[in-house]
């Protein structure tokens, strides 16, 4: 599974990619927010971004329209394209499945019409802001390249439902949960977890190209999950990036061992 850093903040992104085993990066208009203000990145934005670019190099950066009518979408999607793919030819060009507000239908297939005319253009395309495999499915007939499930938004939006208290991070279990009624589920999703694996399931079952990318994860438990559900990849906060070489028998063993380190084992190598 590839993972990618789920972030705009430079300082993560470099850090993150000086491990050497990050593969992408995902942004989306609030992100691009926090990191104008924490680094003042709003000032000069196109270079800011230039820059994330080239650290990325080689590797896929996601970069979200913020239009919601078709047409527009495809503007923006292509003026994006072109202004910033050249500098490390990386870029995908981020759609919503479904650019309507909630108390407005009106768009609801103008992104997967967005989607069809970027892909067509050549333009790789990640589809965002899923919360149903067949929205992955469509987005996939559509062209995506990418399509981005939003598992943790899954997770919190079951709890909220069924007035369950929980912090951002804490795990949601990915067989779902049960109470008096039942199972609690999102018209038979049970959890973010679920979301991904049925997902994967109907892409493997239709042999489908686009590539699974976890989203919205929160914790590390979910990302193994995630893996274990055949996600192609997952894109994660730094914090959990840096969660997931975390236990504390690792510390404590590490710590036993440089105390047992004899001198003439040292020498061997000097
Ligand atoms: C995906 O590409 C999104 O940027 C992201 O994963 C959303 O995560 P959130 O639900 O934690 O905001």
């Amino acid at each position: 599974m590839k993972i990618f850093i789920d972030s705009a903040d430079i300082d993560e992104i470099k850090d993150a990619y000086s491990s050497g085993v990050i593969d992408g990066v995902t942004t989306n208009p609030s992100l691009i927010k926090k990191a104008a203000e924490k680094q003042n990145a709003g000032k000069d934005l196109g270079d800011y971004i230039k820059r994330i670019l080239d650290v990325a190099k080689s590797t896929p950066v996601s970069l979200e329209v913020t239009e919601y009518r078709y047409k527009d979408m495809v503007k923006q999607g292509k003026a994006l394209f072109k202004k910033f793919n050249p500098s490390a030819k990386n870029v995908f060009i981020k759609i919503p499945v479904n650019p309507s507000f909630p108390d407005d239908e009106t768009r609801d297939d103008e992104g997967i019409k967005a989607i069809k005319d970027l892909s067509k253009a050549g333009i790789p395309v990640n589809c965002t802001l899923i919360f149903t495999p067949e929205q992955a499915l469509l987005a996939a007939k559509a062209g995506a390249r990418f399509v981005s499930p939003f598992a943790g938004r899954v997770d919190d939006y079951i709890r909220k439902q069924n007035s369950i208290k929980f912090e951002k991070s804490d795990y949601y279990p990915a067989c779902g949960m049960c109470r008096k009624k039942g199972m609690l589920h999102d018209n038979g999703i049970v959890s973010g977890v679920d979301l991904i694996a049925k997902t994967v399931e109907i892409f493997q079952e239709y042999g489908m190209k686009a590539e699974v990318l976890a989203a919205s994860l929160r914790n590390v438990r979910q990302v193994r999950e995630c893996a274990l559900a055949g996600a192609d990849i997952a894109t994660l906060p730094f914090d959990v990036i840096k969660q997931l070489l975390v236990h504390h028998k690792s510390r404590e063993g590490m710590e036993k061992f440089t105390k047992d380190v004899i001198p003439e084992y040292v020498k061997l190598t000097k």
